[in-house]
């Protein structure tokens, strides 16, 4: 028996001199150590033999399945080495080539617009306030000295959702908002950005939605020199520190005295051109003295405090920084519009 299994151990390990591969290994350790395998099969007839030879012959035995054993377990990391390095030669990476470039997006030019008007007035000690888009009739009309029947709602047509809930065709509502939020502290000094809604035919310069800055600065002996001298100032940290306004008497239900602001044409600084229609100047926005009616909605004392507001038209100041001809551009949502303000 003992011959036996030193032909097996001397077969054993020729064969896996030569095994060519880890499923051949596999094979013969079956074939050899396996439950039905050679070795087993072998020690099967330890049976017959006497009481001093069994323990020899089982120790033969073990030895002779270490031997395999040891070959097999050598050749297996063999073959283990042998793969990892052909997958590493064929998942090598040249880190040299050129990467595919993504497309990068840019943000919106009307949201960058209003980036640069909030830091402009967050400099200037404002916060930035929001209301909300679907807006009851009192906030967007009543309590903005405009009540029912009054002829100046018509110049803002609006989408009435009930007789007394609206699309916001205006930001001023949050000037009450932000008012009773106050609850009668100075000083208020606020900014509102966000989209307003009328029911306009779109062309070139109308849009049935679009964006507005609302501001608004309550306090004790707020004047006009302050309204006319923010507005300046904001014009130059936007424009150019060459820039000229000039405010024109006008008329908003919500602010007494009211005027409209114009600024130098950026286009052709002032001399007159196509887009100024030759005057050198370009309306930018409305602005007035908190009327009286509106501080007390608000719930200020209007013997008190004063206050003045003013709304701009985010589209408008980007047409003009930009020397846009189109207001339809900014909701198209062409690629090639838009990646045009990626580098600005
Ligand atoms: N809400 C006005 C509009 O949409 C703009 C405006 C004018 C706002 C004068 C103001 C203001 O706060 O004082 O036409």
């Amino acid at each position: 028996m003992k011959e036996r299994l030193e032909a097996l151990r001397s077969e054993a390990l020729d064969k896996l001199q030569t095994v060519a591969d880890a499923a051949a290994l596999n094979d013969l350790r079956v074939h050899y150590l396996g439950k039905k395998g050679q070795l087993t099969e072998i020690l099967r007839g330890m049976g017959s033999l006497s009481a001093e030879e069994r323990p020899i012959i089982g120790q033969v035995g073990n030895e002779v399945r270490a031997a395999i054993e040891a070959v097999i377990a050598e050749k297996q990391a063999g073959f283990e080495q042998a793969e990892t390095a052909r997958r590493l030669q064929a998942e090598t990476i040249d880190v040299t080539l050129p990467g595919k470039k993504s497309a990068v997006g840019a943000v919106h030019p009307l949201n960058k617009i209003v980036e640069e008007i909030e830091d402009i007035f967050i400099g200037m000690g404002y916060t930035v306030a929001e209301g909300p888009e679907v807006e009851t009739d009192f906030f967007n009309f009543e309590a903005l000295n405009l009540p029912k029947n009054h002829p100046a709602r018509d110049m803002q047509d609006s989408f009435y959702i009930t007789d007394e809930i609206l699309l916001r065709t205006q930001t001023s509502p949050v000037q009450i908002r932000t008012m009773k939020a106050m609850n009668g502290q100075t000083p208020v000094k606020v900014i509102c950005p966000g989209k307003v809604y009328r029911r306009d035919d779109d062309d070139a310069t109308h849009s049935f939605m679009f964006h507005q800055i609302e501001g608004l600065v309550i306090g004790p002996n707020i004047r006009m020199s302050d309204l006319k001298g923010t507005l300046l100032q904001f014009v130059r940290e936007m424009y150019g520190s060459q820039m000229q306004i000039r405010l024109r008497p006008s008329f908003f239900p919500f602010t007494e005295p009211s005027a409209e602001v114009d600024v130098t044409c950026a286009q052709c600084g002032g001399s007159g051109c196509r887009m100024c229609k030759h005057t050198g100047w370009i309306e930018i926005l409305g602005c007035g003295m908190v009327h009286p009616k509106v501080l007390e909605y608000g719930g200020y004392d209007p013997k008190e405090v004063t206050g003045f507001a003013f709304g701009m038209g985010v589209e408008r100041i980007a047409l003009l920084k930009y020397g846009i001809d189109d207001i339809r551009h900014f909701y198209a949502n062409d690629t090639k519009f838009l990646s045009q303000f990626a580098k600005i």
